[in-house]
């Protein structure tokens, strides 16, 4: 992207609403380029010609409305960020988009709303510098759900009684629902606009009806059958994935972090690994080969990945979850999870427990299907202020809580 302005095109049927947005959006003139249209088939014919970043349309218009003309895009040029800008009052309809935007934002909007949605998911694209690959990540919608999970889920809420907590306590053991949950809720749209890293905040927040008819009606969730070997290998990526969120718990705790960091830092070690998911799903074949050449070199899988794909799993799932709008507590952790000296923080934070937890998770539970594990980056937690002392000390706790999670598992 470089030098080059962005160029962001807005489409609302209703002159007015460009007007404001004009105005409003003039200060940023010497940033972007803006182009502005009023008729949905003319924008498509526009986008179809000209380049551009970022679409932002309305949702309800006359003819073609926001989701088709966001599932135009998606489908002709999945590199165009989609974002819908929609009214309260067509909640039922924006429902509709999202498993197709990737941002929703609230009308009236305000500069700063906008003007963060788009920095930000410009900024993120620079973790990827892959064109293809940008282009998977965004055209993403669903990820997948283990079908015995979606089951319960669906089963719970056909429940009249169903309670929020039970809900949460399914969703939050898989990184697809969850990271699906948290960029509903992190939309100005649904939630509200404050950064929420917690799934129980998320699902009081949404409202035990939206959250219905978002996974009852709309399907935001996909817990499709797959081949036993699939399924073999998105279960023994959810076990890594909830071993390391409970070690990232544990080691917040012992670090005395306030309860809603501890949380932030288990939604971290349960998410970390979503990119493997975007690759096992959008491109297994390839993937399949970069697994087994971690195996057969003896090399770690992200190393192997960057040799194939000048990228990792990483920075993928960093992308998917911060285009999705999660917070950057979340983001930029995951981001730099295999190679945390990249990070400009050098200090004991949410990236230190990540980091540790996901090596610590692969040591106690190693598993082939998953290929090679990195060894800690001592030069990194030493420069992050952690002593040898401290590190045998976390070494012990991650054991302490991996023995304490089989003990629980034997009793239920
Ligand atoms: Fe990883
Ligand atoms: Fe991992």
């Amino acid at each position: 992207m470089s030098d080059e302005k962005t160029r962001i095109l807005f489409v609302d049927d209703e002159p007015n609403i460009l007007q404001g947005l004009k105005r409003m959006l003039r200060s940023m003139r010497n940033e972007w380029e803006l182009e502005f249209s009023s008729d949905p088939k003319e924008a498509i014919t526009w986008l179809d010609k000209e380049p551009c970043d970022v679409v932002v349309s309305d949702m309800r218009m006359p003819g073609i409305d926001g989701c088709s003309l966001l599932e135009h895009v998606k489908d002709n040029h999945p590199h165009i960020i989609r974002i819908i800008l929609s009214g309260y009052s067509d909640q039922e309809l924006a429902m509709r988009s999202t498993n197709i935007a990737h941002q929703f934002l609230s009308k009236p909007s305000n500069l700063e709303g906008i003007k963060g949605a788009v920095e930000r998911s410009i900024k993120l694209k620079s973790y990827i510098n892959n064109d293809a690959l940008s282009e998977i990540v965004a055209e993403v919608s669903q990820l997948p759900t283990p079908p015995s999970l979606y089951n319960k889920v669906t089963s719970m809420l056909s429940n009249e009684n169903c309670a929020l907590e039970d809900l949460g306590t399914v969703i939050k053991t898989d990184p697809s629902m969850t990271s699906k949950i948290l960029k509903l809720v992190n939309s100005s749209f649904f939630g509200n606009s404050s950064d929420i890293s917690s799934v129980d905040e998320a699902l009081a927040v949404l409202g035990i009806n939206t959250i219905k008819t978002l996974i009852l009606t709309v399907s935001i969730f996909s817990g499709e059958d797959r081949t036993q070997k699939e399924e073999a290998k998105l279960d023994a990526l959810l076990e890594h994935c909830a071993l390391t969120s409970n070690l990232c718990e544990a080691l917040a705790g012992h670090l005395k972090q306030p309860r809603k960091e501890i949380e932030t830092a288990s939604i971290t070690g349960l998410l970390h690994d979503i990119g493997k998911i975007i690759f096992e799903t959008q491109v297994p074949k390839d993937y399949h080969e970069i697994v087994q050449k971690s195996l057969d070199a003896q090399i770690p899988l992200f190393e192997a990945e960057y040799e194939a794909l000048q990228t990792s799993h990483a920075e993928m799932g960093a992308y998917l979850i911060g285009l999705w709008g999660l917070p950057n507590n979340i983001v930029e952790p995951i981001a730099f999870h295999h190679s945390p000296k990249n990070c400009s923080v050098q200090e004991i934070n949410g990236l230190t427990i990540l980091h540790f937890a996901n090596v610590a998770a692969s040591k106690l539970k190693p598993n082939d299907l998953l290929g090679v594990e990195q060894d800690y980056d001592l030069e990194y937690l030493k420069s992050a202020g952690l002593s040898e002392e401290d590190i045998k000390t976390w070494e012990a706790l991650c054991q302490e809580t991996f023995e304490e999670s089989l003990n629980q598992q034997t009793a239920s």
